[in-house]
């Protein structure tokens, strides 16, 4: 079993796509008018997720275009390579398989044995029984790490707020000393715990925080007090133990989990600490669920598959840029800058499976926050503005506390602005151009009966699964990062020379002239 790789421009379904965009483009009001099943058509219902992308651009032709351009490009093949573990991220000759932390049905030993290390660790942490360097409880975890170290634990700590413990978390990421040091403000060496998470171990604000955390610790506790407070996640056990960790404390994962998916492996220590394994463990089978709707699923009824179509249709063939992503509950207020790693670290390729330069748009723009507040900053360039921006909201039926009038608020919000954005002003006599709305803007809607680890284990796997198909169809490698690798090696020439105080040859004339500026 290979990885396929073919040039989606030279597919006949690619061309057909051309063809259609070349057509006048109908409506969405109008597609409604002409096909009154359209809301049916276009929706799925899938256990407690209903999906709604009626109100896109997709009609019957466009649709099986789409479709067809998934079979020519060989998104089964694809697709079965990734779940079989072949080598699908070549240029770094590894793995993919994430999906493997959370298969529940078919579980690697070393995965539930890992799994079992963090549940006794997360039980003794929450009960109390792990105690401190002078006896005391935990009160407080810190989980140092950054990008996909960082960004899905602590969005999903905050996602479920409401099931979290007595326990409070906090994240420390940036290398940025006024962080750690804010971070550090009001905790309590005695009962605080650290969580070093770097699956490289050589991330350099990582490492430089929890260098600087473990002096700040030395300052109250003796060296041999670490293992107390100081427990790793990585795949690099000979650093971790450099570090000083003791090795009890060492919880491993493996190189075929990516850092952007990596929330399901021991990497979400911290989550399992905020809401209990148990709680933890739903997530994964949420993400399980979703796994196995993927693979299971024809591709015209598949979430994933057919969000990604809708996603290439606009990005490829409607000039569309960027996708809005707008939850509607605070709770997900993290959703977006962890969906843009996830989405962007992966598909921001200018490069083809072949090695060849790409002359076709790939990787979508991701941003977004939440509703209401969100209608109330951005969305007048949504409405109004030159920009077409597909997006998706994603709504609860139900909330969390029983408000319901506010939660009959917030949902008459989440639906007027579906509406609102299709409709605009049309069939309105107005008094002046400058209140028109054109409408015609296209929106899916994600609506989900409840907030919960398992829902939102579900939500986390249907982008990850949309971001893989989209990176088949343009031929790239999703899972490599090598222009954040290059960002990290370009740092440590800058670094040396704001240390040494000198300005080395080589810099160019703006570069070297910022240097010079620090020093002055
Ligand atoms: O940001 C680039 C990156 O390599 C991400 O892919 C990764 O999530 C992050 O750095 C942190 O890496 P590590 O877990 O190895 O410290």
């Amino acid at each position: 079993m290979s990885f396929p790789s073919v040039n989606p421009t030279g597919t006949s379904a690619w061309k057909r796509l051309s063809e259609l965009r070349a057509n006048e483009q109908p409506r969405l009001q109008d597609l409604f008018k002409a096909d009154p099943e359209r809301a049916a058509r276009y929706s799925m219902q899938w256990e407690d997720f209903y999906v709604d992308c009626s109100k896109t651009h997709l009609t019957q032709e466009i649709h099986e275009a789409l479709l067809a351009l998934a079979e020519e490009v060989k998104l089964d093949d694809a697709i079965k390579a990734q779940f079989s573990g072949v080598h699908i991220n070549q240029t770094e000759d590894r793995a993919v398989m994430h999906m493997a932390l959370r298969n529940f049905s078919d579980m690697k030993p070393e995965v539930a044995e890992v799994l079992s290390q963090m549940k006794t660790f997360s039980e003794a942490v929450i009960s109390g029984s792990w105690k401190g360097h002078t006896g005391k409880s935990i009160t407080d975890v810190v989980n140092i790490g950054i990008g996909g170290s960082d960004l899905g634990p602590d969005m999903v700590v905050e996602a479920l707020r409401n099931q979290r413990n007595h326990l409070n978390i906090h994240f420390v990421s940036n290398v940025e000393g006024d962080h750690v040091v804010e971070s550090l403000k009001g905790l309590d060496p005695e009962t605080t715990l650290f969580i070093i998470v770097s699956k490289s171990f050589t991330t350099q604000e990582t490492l430089m925080n929890a260098q600087t955390i473990r002096k700040w610790f030395l300052q109250h506790a003796a060296e041999d007090q670490i293992a107390k407070h100081f427990v790793a996640v990585s795949t690099n056990i000979p650093a971790v133990k450099d570090f000083g960790i003791d090795p009890n404390n060492i919880f491993t994962m493996w190189d075929w989990v990516g850092g952007r998916f990596s929330l399901w492996s021991a990497v979400g220590l911290s989550i399992a600490c905020a809401i209990g394994y148990d709680q933890y463990e739903e997530l994964l089978r949420g993400a399980h669920a979703m796994d196995q709707h993927f693979t299971q699923t024809s591709f015209e009824q598949n979430l994933p598959v057919t969000l990604a179509l809708i996603s290439i249709w606009y990005n490829n063939f409607l000039g569309a840029e960027s996708e809005a992503v707008i939850p509607y509950t605070q709770y997900l207020t993290k959703l977006v800058p962890y969906l843009q790693q996830a989405i962007m670290e992966s598909n921001g390729k200018g490069v083809d499976r072949n090695g060849d330069v790409i002359n076709y748009q790939t990787g979508t723009i991701v941003w977004g926050s939440t509703g209401t507040n969100a209608q109330h900053a951005f969305f007048q360039l949504i409405h109004q503005g030159t920009k077409v921006i597909p997006a998706d909201f994603i709504g609860f039926k139900k909330d969390q506390h029983n408000q319901k009038a506010h939660q009959d608020a917030l949902m008459a919000n989440f639906i007027a602005q579906t509406q609102a954005l299709m409709t605009g002003t049309d069939g309105q006599s107005l008094d002046s151009p400058f209140k028109v709305f054109t409408g015609d803007r296209p929106t899916n809607t994600i609506l989900i009966d409840e907030l919960s680890p398992n829902s939102l284990g579900k939500l986390i796997a249907l982008y990850e699964h949309k971001l893989f198909t989209q990176g088949v169809i343009w031929n790239i490698f999703s899972y490599d990062q090598w222009g954040v690798q290059l960002g990290k090696v370009l740092a440590k020439n800058t670094l040396s020379d704001i240390e040494s105080g000198s300005v080395s040859a080589g810099h160019d004339a703006s570069t070297a002239a910022l240097l010079r500026k620090l020093g002055e």
